[in-house]
């Protein structure tokens, strides 16, 4: 059996990791993540757009993964399950230090840096930011460029190589789960709609409905925590409900 998992912010959240869509409150609620992510704001306001990305990458470095992600972590050891793929719109790293062997990156990663100019990456150091702050100066590449972070902002297209494996796994796999998106931000949130399309099994989990919730075969209204650890075993009950 394969199995491709669709993650959102959503996964995160009981890690500790502010979602995108539902954090009111904290330092940045002034500010508009579109302001944020994309590049208008990144050329209008480095320094803030540079100081929210810092404080995001040294964030999940010292939260840590929850049952959501070691869940889907475990999926890869269980006997018949011959592949998962995990998909995220997520930046964190916290699939892969989960265990999570697969993941594809649709949005780019925290852990990533490149100038904005001459697109090396950068490996420099970091300035540590135990506390959120409003601004921060980026590092200059030799180039005179600044570095960025290599996340995909609004506006920008999806790097391929993640999303043509993407798609392929989509393509391939027996069950899609959806889990901790709002399912709002194309081109993410087509991939159920391409599964739903070949007939493929969509389970959806979200302790909120979303635009995807009708459509999906299977919708839980849980969180990931609480959904996937015992989300497999109760496939077949939750299917049977459905026929
Ligand atoms: N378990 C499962 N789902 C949860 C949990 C939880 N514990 N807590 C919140 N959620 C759900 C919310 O109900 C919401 O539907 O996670 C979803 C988070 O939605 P968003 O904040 O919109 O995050 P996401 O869907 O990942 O955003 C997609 O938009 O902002 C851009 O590029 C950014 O990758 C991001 C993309």
């Amino acid at each position: 059996m394969r199995i491709a998992v669709l993650t959102g912010a959503g996964i995160s959240a009981e890690s500790g990791v502010p979602t995108f869509r539902d954090d009111k409150n904290g330092l940045w609620a002034r500010f508009d993540p579109y302001e944020l992510s994309s590049t208008q704001g990144w050329n209008d306001h480095p320094e803030r757009v540079w100081a929210w990305y810092l404080w995001r990458h040294h964030l999940v470095q010292r939260v840590d993964p929850n049952d959501g992600h070691r869940a889907v972590a475990e999926w890869e050891r269980i006997p018949g399950i011959v592949d998962v793929s995990v998909i995220t719109q997520n930046v964190d790293n916290l699939h892969e230090r989960a265990g999570s062997s697969a993941v594809h990156h649709l949005h780019g990663s925290l852990f990533e840096f490149r100038c904005d100019i001459c697109d090396s990456a950068y490996h420099g150091e970091l300035p540590d930011m135990p506390e959120p702050q409003l601004e921060a100066n980026p590092p200059v590449c030799p180039c005179g460029g600044l570095i960025r972070p290599d996340i995909v902002w609004f506006g920008e297209p999806l790097p391929d190589g993640p999303w043509d494996a993407s798609v392929e796994a989509v393509r391939a796999t027996d069950l899609l789960v959806v889990v901790g998106t709002s399912s709002i931000v194309y081109p993410a949130a087509g991939l159920p709609e391409l599964a739903l399309a070949q007939g493929t099994v969509v389970v959806e989990v979200n302790p909120e409905p979303t635009p995807l919730s009708a459509d999906a075969t299977v919708t839980l209204r849980e969180s990931a925590s609480t959904a996937l650890p015992t989300l497999l075993q109760q496939l077949p009950s939750l299917l049977g409900k459905k026929s």
